[in-house]
């Protein structure tokens, strides 16, 4: 195959895809709010007056500005450590970061030891997986010192993983084997390891009953919801379209109230093949026949892997119906291994980045999702039952059934969550939609049909129980072109991504309409042009750029994860953030954590005390390393831009979650 455009990498590749605006065009754009009123040169430059920036976005800018003369005390007491790239991991003094399980590392007591160069998907199966991305934590006792540790594993790099090979998908996967297909299988999914903590230091429990690799191989999961037994859900493996094998692309997730964990499926498209567009590198117009629209609207097939080529399933012309079996949100019981994982279709389908959830004033479950691809949108479950707080296993069926809603921000500062259901409004047979089934397997094309606002890739959406906010991360949208910027998207060209606060009414997260405003517009303040928003309290090592995974700890307050990929706008390693929100700092942000070069940061997760806070470092020395100075050449396994974390002559770099902790204990703050 040879592919039309070229890309340094696998992460450029991804973004690369979302170039053609898959939703249709706002009905109302121009700038409107903002163009409409204010030049976008005043907005750049910070000229507006206090009152139109009270209009755009809402008293609490200016009561942060006003109390900021009163005096600001910084709630994150750590000291700021200094922005930059190189080799390694940097985290603020007093703290320690600890490798705590790394690509490779064993999982059972059986495990074979890691050898990167004698790599099987048998062995693969028992270890930890590659390209670590969300975690979650389930305390196993009071104390928080022994607890489960979900990890997804989200893709694979072949180029610095396996030996000998150059990147595939630029040049027709040519030494892509069926062996090493089953390996990237095998090494994508989810673990669930039981971690203990012992004078001060995490180790992974290798001898326990949790421990389990979910892969897209080798794990059965069931079908719930509006689309199981959906026609387009029915494959020759699968006469039912109830039963499903495995998982993929598994980005950021969720945690549940009742102890279970919640993983998204994000890049499905990516790992669908057509021998059609196999050498073209383009599906061809009308690929998927009745599916066509649905096809194209979710860019299926991607052909960023050659696992179709080996595996029929991952092949549309054989299996025309296996993507819609993909980009679903999925629910794992880790306290039971032989538990069989539900894809919850009632949660919709889409690039699903995350499933950040709460139990609503009203007792029922409130679900946060982003679909990650420009011009794509922010969505909201509401379960139709309510948490009991008595039992674990009585809330297993609360995500089969609700009501999945689109988000679409107005200028007046409302957020309208427009439910997808079938029969309401436009979502109607003359529309396409003949039962609810079809409204969640093309939730994209309904949510188009009703108008949502069209955003920034939305990552995380994540709710803070402490202040009843939630937190809308958008990472990035260069093809946002001048004039389609709106109030909620308020870049051109935003390279750099921003993040929007929503407040609920009341405290009620299912209520129809919320309140948002622009919290931060990233990029570097010094610099004009880039308009960014912080308070002036933020260092130059302090701001960021395409923020993507979002935490909150136990005291409320905001840790963002940054994920820059191509370009690399910044020149910086991506880090963790502590994000003000609240009080005179609101807005104020600080460097805690940083990555070494080419590596994306994701997690991050804290133990309920709040003294441990995991941090996961995705695809070290994969992203960009052209850049990087002194190196300047793409990343392979012989030469890496950097062998973190081992630095081992013989070793590859390895994607690995750390345990960061405080030097002689204590919370982090
Ligand atoms: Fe897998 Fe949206 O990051
Ligand atoms: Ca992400
Ligand atoms: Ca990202």
């Amino acid at each position: 195959m040879a592919k039309s455009d070229t890309f340094c990498n696998r992460a450029e590749a991804y973004e690369a895809h979302d170039n053609v605006p898959l939703s249709p065009p706002d009905r109302d754009t121009i700038g409107d709010i903002i163009l409409r009123r204010y030049s976008r040169r005043e907005m750049m430059r910070g000229t507006l007056g206090v009152a139109a920036a009270a209009s755009l976005f809402g008293p609490t800018l200016l009561a942060s500005h006003a109390a900021r003369a009163e005096g600001a005390q910084d709630r994150f007491s750590f000291e700021e450590i200094a922005a930059g790239v190189d080799e390694t991991h940097h985290v603020a003094d007093g703290y320690r970061a600890d490798v705590l399980l790394r690509w490779g590392d064993p999982l059972f007591p059986d495990s074979p030891p890691f050898d990167p160069l004698q790599q099987s998907a048998a062995a693969q199966l028992r270890q930890f997986g590659y390209n670590n991305d969300y975690v979650a934590f389930i305390p196993l006792d009071a104390d928080g010192n022994r607890g489960l540790l979900c990890v997804n594993h989200e893709y694979t790099n072949e180029e610095i993983m396996f030996p000998g090979i150059a990147r595939q998908d630029l040049i027709c996967f040519p030494d892509m084997t069926a062996e090493l297909v089953d390996i990237e299988m095998a090494a994508h999914g989810v673990t669930i390891v039981e971690i203990a903590r012992q004078d001060g230091q995490w180790r992974p429990v290798l001898d326990n009953t949790y421990n389990r690799r979910i892969s897209p191989a080798n794990t059965e999961m069931r079908v719930d919801g509006p689309a199981s037994g959906h026609e387009r859900m029915k494959t020759s493996a699968d006469p039912s379209g109830t039963r499903i094998l495995g998982t993929l692309n598994n980005c950021a997730g969720g945690a549940t109230p009742w102890g279970t964990y919640l993983t998204a499926e994000e890049n499905f498209h990516g790992y669908f093949w057509s021998d059609l567009c196999a050498t073209g590198g383009k599906p061809p117009a009308g690929l998927g026949g009745a599916q066509a629209k649905s096809y194209e609207r979710y860019g299926v097939p991607g052909l960023w892997q050659a696992w179709g080529k080996f595996i029929d399933r991952f092949n549309v012309d054989k299996e025309p119906n296996e993507p819609n079996r993909f980009g679903w949100i999925v629910e794992i019981d880790p306290f039971d291994p032989n538990s069989v994982p539900v894809k919850h279709t009632a949660l919709g389908r889409f690039r699903h980045e995350g499933a950040e959830c709460l139990v609503n004033k009203d007792g029922r479950i409130v679900v946060y999702c982003g679909d990650d691809a420009r011009f794509d949108y922010v969505y909201r479950f509401v379960s139709e039952g309510k948490f009991d707080a008595s039992g674990h296993k009585a809330n297993m069926s609360l995500l089969s059934a609700g009501t999945l809603s689109v988000a679409k921000f107005d200028d007046d500062g409302r957020v309208e969550w427009l439910p997808l259901v079938f029969g309401q409004g436009s979502l109607t047979p003359e529309a396409g939609f003949t039962s609810q089934g079809d409204v969640v397997l093309d939730a994209r094309l309904a949510a188009d049909a009703l108008g949502a606002t069209r955003m920034d890739r939305p990552e995380d959406v994540q709710p803070n129980p402490v202040n009843g906010r939630v937190y809308v991360i958008l990472t990035n949208n260069k093809d946002r072109a001048a004039g389609q910027d709106d109030p909620a998207n308020p870049r051109a060209e935003n390279v750099f991504g921003h993040i929007i606060e929503m407040t609920p009414p009341d405290g009620d997260h299912a209520a129809p309409e919320f309140r948002w405003e622009v919290l931060v517009r990233c990029g570097d303040p010094a610099v004009a042009e880039v308009g960014a928003l912080w308070n002036p309290e933020t260092s130059g090592n302090g701001w960021f750029a395409c923020p993507d995974n979002a935490a909150v700890d136990a005291e409320g307050r905001l840790w963002i994860a940054t994920d820059q990929g191509e370009p690399w706008p910044t020149g910086r390693a991506d880090g963790l953030y502590a994000l003000e929100t609240e009080g005179a700092r609101r807005r104020t942000a600080k460097l805690f954590f940083r990555v070494p070069v080419g590596a994306e940061m994701c997690g991050p997760c804290f133990t309920p005390n709040q003294e441990t806070l995991f941090v996961a470092v995705q695809h070290p020395s994969a992203d960009a390393t052209e850049r990087y100075k002194g190196f300047e050449r793409v990343s392979t396994f012989a030469d890496p831009a950097t062998r973190w974390p081992d630095f081992k002559p013989d070793m590859p770099p390895r994607p690995s979650v750390l345990a960061i902790t405080k030097v002689g204990g204590g919370k982090i703050a």
